[in-house]
């Protein structure tokens, strides 16, 4: 075993195995014993890509973390209280250091209490035992997995398996955890953590993290390549009801949610350059249901930063939108104003939920042509033909936009005669 991860961190990228090799000689300045943990060696192990370095040294992290960072012209951040730092690079790698500790959680839900320890108690205050495994780094024992807990007996058996009993009380977040990690790798929830894991949900354990910090882990679910199966999996646990206490997704959510995977898959790969987050798309599906007075609380005690807020209202009007996309005879211009207002995320989603092959296209022709249709006449040219600025301006170069998309002025003197008529009507 040894062997086999010396040789699987050997074969990393040669700007990470440097990494690594560098951290452990200022360990060893320090005389502390260096490892990496926790995901990292999961992945490793899975022969999975995985850039989030996480350090965890026997002795004081922050000052490896302080000799590294003035080494490598690093950007440092310390976390005394916690005995952590975060180190990013000039290449934008980022590692994160930390002292071993102890953790204890004096109610449930709360954030741990912490003090120092040995590897191995690091370790055992961890969520999985497939995360729960090091990697030593200093030269002398370079790749020794440190496996106190059997992770690597369960991640070959593809099994995900609590530390203890009392572990999704500590931490309730862990449940969205092992649902995540579950469907992502195709593991099973071993049976005995499966109990423990209905057995929280059963007693609403939940209800003792706050609300945006179990949020910010149901978000990771639906940010995983495939979400569906992971939402699947949790619905049938009855681990949705966080959302909204009677909270039920059936098959035609699920349906609208696999047309969502194929719609966003599509978009991201036909437009690479507009940027939209999917894991919105995924959630605006599976609150649609619920009753618009509902959403804006729902979505205050989730912490929603407010321009996702904007685009979750705004497809609340979902409906009338396809409604007036779908008129007999819509202008290009009707379409582009109508949709301009809306998000890429908003628009995935209407995509998903019409059944009308026509609302579909005319979304397609926005985003293919009339999005980036541009006037070539401005508002200096307006100037010069006298008019002021202000709002009319704005509706002028608005109409003679208007009056492109559908096609009625075609080159830049029709525009100009365009303007001149509209300026001219104002004066009057
Ligand atoms: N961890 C934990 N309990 C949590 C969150 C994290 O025990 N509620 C531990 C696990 O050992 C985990 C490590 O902290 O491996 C890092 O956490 P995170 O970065 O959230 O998870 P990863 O395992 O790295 O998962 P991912 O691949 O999704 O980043």
């Amino acid at each position: 075993m040894g062997n086999l991860l010396k040789k699987r961190l050997c074969g990393l990228d040669n700007e990470i195995l440097s990494i690594v090799r560098e951290v452990a000689r200022e360990a060893e300045g320090c005389r502390c014993r260096a490892y990496l943990v926790g995901g990292f060696v999961r992945d490793l192990v899975l022969k999975r890509k995985n850039l989030d370095l996480d350090f965890v040294f026997e002795g004081n992290a922050i000052r490896v973390a302080e000799k590294f960072s003035a080494a490598h012209d690093a950007v440092l951040t310390v976390h005394k209280r916690f005995k952590t730092a975060t180190v990013v690079l000039p290449c934008g790698l980022r590692a994160d250091f930390a002292t071993a500790r102890k953790e204890s959680y004096p109610y449930p839900g709360s954030l741990p209490v912490v003090e120092d320890g040995p590897i191995r108690d690091d370790l055992y205050r961890r969520d999985f035992t497939i995360n729960a495994m090091a990697v030593a780094i200093n030269r002398k024992n370079f790749g020794e997995l440190v496996d106190y807990f059997s992770g690597y007996r369960d991640l070959t058996s593809k099994k995900i398996r609590v530390m203890h009993d009392k572990s999704f009380i500590d931490d309730p977040t862990r449940i969205l955890r092992a649902v995540r990690f579950e469907q992502r790798f195709n593991f099973e929830i071993e049976g005995h953590t499966l109990r423990l894991l209905k057995e929280a949900l059963e007693s609403n354990v939940e209800g003792n993290v706050k609300p945006p910090r179990y949020f910010v882990e149901f978000k990771k679910l639906l940010q995983e390549p495939k979400p569906i199966k992971g939402v699947n999996r949790l619905a049938g646990l009855r681990g949705l009801a966080f959302i909204d206490r009677n909270f039920k997704v059936g098959k035609p959510v699920f349906d609208i949610l696999q047309k969502a995977e194929i719609n966003i898959n599509s978009f991201q790969r036909r437009f690479k350059q507009r940027q939209s987050d999917s894991w919105l798309v995924y959630w605006m599906v599976l609150i649609a249901a619920l009753p618009s007075s509902r959403i804006p609380s729902l979505l205050q005690s989730f912490h929603f930063k407010r321009e996702d807020v904007k685009k979750i209202l705004l497809s609340k009007n979902s409906a009338g939108i396809i409604r007036d996309l779908s008129l007999k005879g819509i202008t290009p211009s009707r379409i582009y104003e109508t949709l301009k207002p809306l998000s890429y995320e908003n628009m995935i989603l209407l995509s998903s939920i019409t059944s009308q092959k026509i609302v579909r296209r005319h979304i397609k022709d926005f985003l293919l042509q009339y999005e980036s249709v541009k006037i070539e006449i401005s508002g200096s040219d307006l100037k010069e033909m006298g008019m002021a600025s202000g709002r009319s301006m704005g509706s002028v170069l608005g109409k003679i936009l208007k009056a492109k998309l559908d096609g009625k002025v075609r080159s830049v003197r029709e525009e100009s005669c365009l303007a001149k008529k509209l300026a001219a009507l104002t004066k009057g």
